[in-house]
């Protein structure tokens, strides 16, 4: 592409790149003894009672995604807290417990506290971070760069599906060394893995549609981002980029949960984002798959706008919401780093629509260093 006028657009476009390199560096870091440096024996990962990550903004939805890949692929019980939280909360952690901590960043306060915290409880920390040299990577007992390249608009892009891709890798690692996950499924994942870099610039190829869905949307006084699974954190995150680019209020709830209350907010005047795709292999995403779409007939007609994201082959969704996009399909699990593109690039073109600063948003730091 040209080169763009803004950072957060280029950092949208690296994003296949971002991916590509971070999971190759996971592939050969991984082997029988170490996973970025992460001796599994020594640090016990093969007997861990639980795992707790936590995170602030961007980084945290990368946790809610990195909670059901760890419990699907390795069994592991993860708990996500908020880093600011975690820090001043009596949660116990103890020697079994694994703590995750991650952040683009390395620096920001409320998560090297919490990181502090969990080192003091006797808990061994693993932070994925996209800074090498950071406060947080230097502090962890083991760490994991992510390979997105410096990001610097203040809104999280490709350091968020590279995070994604980091936290694939490591809940695909502890399925493998717990015996949870067979060699030949390990194989088949790391080859989806691999095809997501062309599948990422497939979507990418949706830029001038969700440009024109921002010209259409820009007026609604909210926007609700609806979704069920593994896609909350999709949603949470979407949600977040539009209210951090265009100060628009936006919300994320899973598709059940609208029936208990916000249900009441949706009107002709609000715009509500679906993520309604599905992954034909995975029983359990088409039984989602099937609520979702029960959601959406409670929303059509309420709702001034339903936008969906489906699956590529699908003919139902696009039945009941008024634009749908189409993504291409891929496991269940790995979903969220094609999904979050699309809400991105909305988030991105209202912004400039409504002649904001995109980069550096008002109120808003790359890093909250100072708590
Ligand atoms: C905020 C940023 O200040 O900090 C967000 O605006 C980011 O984009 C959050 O997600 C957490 O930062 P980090 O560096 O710890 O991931």
């Amino acid at each position: 592409m040209a080169s763009p006028k803004h950072n957060m657009l280029r950092e949208i476009f690296e994003q296949p790149e971002a991916v590509q390199q971070t999971a190759e560096a996971a592939s050969a870091d991984v082997s029988s003894q170490s996973f970025y440096g992460v001796s599994w024996k020594e640090a016990g990962l093969a007997s861990l009672d639980r795992i707790l990550i936590a995170a602030s903004g961007t980084s945290r939805h990368a946790g809610i995604a990195g909670k059901f890949m760890i419990e699907s692929l390795a069994g592991i019980p993860v708990e996500v807290d908020y880093a600011s939280e975690f820090q001043l909360s009596p949660a116990v952690v103890s020697p079994k417990t694994l703590t995750i901590v991650i952040t683009q960043s390395g620096e920001t306060a409320d998560t090297l506290a919490a990181l502090r915290k969990a080192k003091k409880s006797g808990s061994k920390v693993v932070t994925i971070s996209n800074v090498e040299q950071s406060s947080m990577m230097k502090e962890a007992d083991f760490r994991i760069h992510t390979k997105a390249g410096p990001e610097l608009a203040v809104p999280s892009t490709k350091a968020f599906t590279a995070q994604l891709t980091a936290l694939f890798c490591f809940a695909l690692f502890l399925g493998e060394i717990r015996k949870k996950v067979a060699r030949e499924q390990a194989a088949a994942f790391r080859s989806e893995l691999a095809s997501l870099p062309a599948k990422l610039q497939t979507v990418l190829g949706l830029d001038a549609k969700c440009e024109a869905l921002a010209r259409r949307f820009r007026d609604r006084s909210g926007f609700i981002f609806a979704a069920r699974g593994v896609h909350n954190a999709v949603a949470m995150d979407g949600a977040l980029k539009l209210k951090e680019v265009s100060y628009l209020h936006s919300e994320a709830f899973p598709s059940g949960e609208i029936l208990h209350g916000p249900l009441a907010t949706i009107d002709e005047d609000i715009a509500v984002i679906a993520i309604a795709t599905v992954d034909g292999a995975d029983s359990d995403s088409k039984a989602r798959f099937e609520k979702t779409l029960s959601n959406l007939k409670e929303l059509k007609g309420r709702s001034g706008k339903i936008i969906a994201l489906a699956s590529e082959g699908d003919t139902r969704v696009g039945k009941l919401a008024e634009e749908t996009l189409y993504l291409p399909k891929a496991p269940d699990l790995l979903l969220p780093i094609l999904e979050i593109v699309p809400l991105q690039l909305f988030a991105y073109h209202i912004a400039i629509l409504l002649g904001r600063n995109v980069d550096s948003p008002r109120s808003l730091a790359k890093a909250v260093v100072n708590d």
